[in-house]
């Protein structure tokens, strides 16, 4: 397997609920290594960049909303699969779906609140990371 980078996204539920250290934790004992963070209050128009992609969806204003809504912990996730090793660990969009053990399982309370977001593909972590993080700020020493 090859060693990726994925975005993930503590959305504000979660930071609110103050479960970002437990979150970190799944991170690393998945075998994941953060390698940029930062914590961040969206302004609508990032918000509605960044989901540009879902802008015909029906839910798309509440999305925005619920992520404007308070600060969120956006980090770079580097490791052997990381794309698809971070949403086996997220778990399903819905946490009622969710399978035991998943972060989505334990922290989110519904699907507009789920706690977190990750890449779903290799191409659309490249175009993530580069919408928060410059190339520098990503930690390239090994
Ligand atoms: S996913 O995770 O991209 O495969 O899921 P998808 O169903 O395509 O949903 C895209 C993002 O929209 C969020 N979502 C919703 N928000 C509010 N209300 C409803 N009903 C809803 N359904 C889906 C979902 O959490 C995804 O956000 P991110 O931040 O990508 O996880």
């Amino acid at each position: 397997m090859a060693l990726e980078r994925t975005l993930s996204i503590i959305k504000p539920d979660a930071v609110a609920k103050n479960v970002i250290g437990p979150i970190y934790s799944r991170f690393e004992q998945g075998g994941l290594k953060i390698i940029a963070a930062k914590m961040v209050q969206l302004s609508r128009a990032e918000a509605e960049g960044f989901y540009a992609v879902h802008r015909e969806r029906p839910f798309f204003n509440a999305l925005v909303e619920f992520m404007i809504s308070g600060p969120v912990m956006v980090q770079v996730l580097e490791g052997e699969g990381a794309v698809l090793k971070n949403r086996d660990l997220m778990g399903a969009t819905n946490p009622k779906e969710a399978a035991a053990g998943t972060i989505r399982a334990d922290f989110a309370d519904s699907i507009d609140a789920n706690a977190v977001h990750g890449s779903d593909s290799l191409e659309n972590a490249a175009i993530e990371i580069a919408y928060f993080f410059p190339a520098t700020a990503v930690y390239a020493g090994r």
